[in-house]
């Protein structure tokens, strides 16, 4: 069965309390379980890992390669510096979809910039609680397509 890596960045495991007005009240673990029913009905595992740390997610998607087909990636407010994990991303040969709840166009300057944006497949923002199952259904249709 093919996988499917969804990872979290930092302080996304505080979602359900976190600025509710921006991110909602769904807590991590149900997006995470609605995204696993969802890759689950497509023939696909999820796995999940959510971390604070960027060197622990530039890991997780190394350890991606080759082996899992597609990781979507909220990384937080990594999205907007992180050229380290940018620079994982790049090596992932599989499936990579870029996801926000928020629409982080919409919001403060700094945020305007995806330092991730170029090295992936596509984005979805700006879809609350919608993007996870969104991101998910983006990514199995994509991987369709490569057959
Ligand atoms: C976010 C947007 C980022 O700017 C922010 O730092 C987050 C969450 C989102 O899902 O909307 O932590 O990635």
């Amino acid at each position: 069965m093919g996988v499917i890596l969804l990872l979290s960045g930092p302080n996304l495991n505080l979602l359900g309390e976190r600025e509710p007005e921006i991110y909602g009240r769904v807590t991590l673990d149900e997006l995470v379980r609605e995204a696993a029913e969802v890759a689950e009905a497509h023939g696909y595992a999820l796995e999940h890992h959510q971390s604070n740390h960027e060197g622990e997610l530039v890991d997780a998607v190394q350890a991606a390669r080759g082996r899992c087909a597609a990781v979507v990636i909220n990384p937080g407010a990594l999205t907007h510096y992180s050229f380290a994990l940018a620079d994982a991303l790049a090596t992932f040969e599989g499936v990579k979809i870029e996801l926000h709840l928020s629409n982080p166009s919409a919001r403060e300057a700094w945020r305007r910039t995806s330092v991730v944006a170029p090295v992936v497949t596509g984005t979805v923002a700006g879809l609350g609680s919608h993007g996870y199952r969104l991101g998910i259904e983006a990514a199995v249709a994509l991987l369709e397509d490569r057959g």
